[in-house]
């Protein structure tokens, strides 16, 4: 889809870069000749990915553990990315979630997703950003979000709120970072299978009745599938690319029109067969043809 060289030069962070939507991602950049660096909690799993993307793709990527939640370890691991030279790239990725009934969460559960998602991406943005300012350098940051940052969502409610605020974030800071160069967008995937989000937003309870895909078949889905993780790198790759540079402060769905779909208020209509639109136009028409003969008369 891309010229291999697009990004040849670019050097980006991904944070929650080890595995899952950020790793997709890291695989794509390394393949259009980025040099990539990944963070996260667990420093084995980095250090396996980046072992295996190098091996793939020939690619380079350095890796380190780090929690988002800390915003003076934050500081610290950018200031020495920095050191070796400025990033052009920021993939905000980590996130942390889990469906719960709202009136079961606890102070602590509510911080356990606030914190990473909200707060956490929050202090990297601001430590990237404020060191491009510094230095004059131009940037593009890409934040993952969720299409409930249009619709809202139940039983994920410190995920739709913390999401709600980077998506405010990204056009805020469009504005206000867009002089300096620094652009900011936002990716809302819709259903892109990946162990470690299906495993607490679609847990296994053998009745199928917490599955977010319907078994698999995605029937509610326009498309009637999940999505295939190059489209999602690929839009990922757009974005950290050069050449579109006007495109700011947006949130891309990329969810086969599902939550259009789903919010639509006649959506549940596309299940309608043939025989089912003949007999609501024929009932539509004897509507109109006794408001007519009123009017007629
Ligand atoms: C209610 C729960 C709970 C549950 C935990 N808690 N699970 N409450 N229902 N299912 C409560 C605990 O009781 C505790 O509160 C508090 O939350 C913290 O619990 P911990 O076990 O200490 O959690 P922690 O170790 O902080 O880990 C939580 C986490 C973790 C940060 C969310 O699962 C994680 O690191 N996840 C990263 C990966 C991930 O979540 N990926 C999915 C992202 S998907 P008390 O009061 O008892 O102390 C996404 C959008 C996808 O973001 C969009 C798809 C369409």
């Amino acid at each position: 889809m891309f010229k291999d060289e697009l990004l040849k030069g670019k050097r980006i962070l991904v944070t929650g870069g080890g595995s899952g939507l950020g790793k997709e991602m890291t695989r794509h950049f390394l393949k259009y000749g980025a040099e990539v660096y990944i963070c996260g909690r667990r420093e084995s799993v980095l250090s396996e990915t980046a072992k295996e993307l190098m091996d793939e793709t020939g690619g380079k990527v350095n890796y380190f553990a780090l929690d988002i939640r800390d915003s003076n370890a934050v500081d610290a691991a950018i200031e020495n990315i920095f050191i070796d030279g400025p990033l052009d790239g920021l993939v905000n990725n980590a996130a942390g979630n889990f469906i719960s009934r709202t009136k079961d969460l606890s102070p602590n559960a509510f911080n356990a997703i606030a914190s990473i998602v909200f707060h956490g991406t929050f202090y990297i943005t601001n430590a990237v950003g404020r060191r491009w300012i510094e230095l004059g350098h131009k940037g593009s940051i890409l934040s993952i979000l969720a299409t409930w940052v249009w619709t809202g969502s139940p039983y994920v409610i410190p995920s739709a709120m913390s999401k709600s605020g980077i998506h405010a974030m990204t056009k805020s800071l469009a504005v206000e970072w867009g002089p300096h160069g620094i652009r900011l967008n936002a990716i809302a995937p819709g259903p892109f299978p990946t162990e470690g989000a299906w495993a607490r937003l679609s847990p296994e309870t053998g009745d199928g009745k917490t599955s977010i895909n319907d078994g698999g078949s995605m029937s509610s889905n326009p498309l009637g599938r999940v999505g295939e993780m190059d489209e999602l790198g690929n839009l990922a790759t757009f974005l950290m690319g050069d050449g579109c540079e006007y495109l700011t402060g947006q949130t891309i769905a990329i969810d086969g029109a599902a939550y259009l779909s789903a919010g639509g208020t006649f959506s549940s209509l596309s299940n309608l067969s043939d025989d089912d639109w003949e007999n609501i136009r024929s009932t539509i028409k004897k509507s109109n043809d006794k408001d007519k003969n009123l009017r007629n008369t």
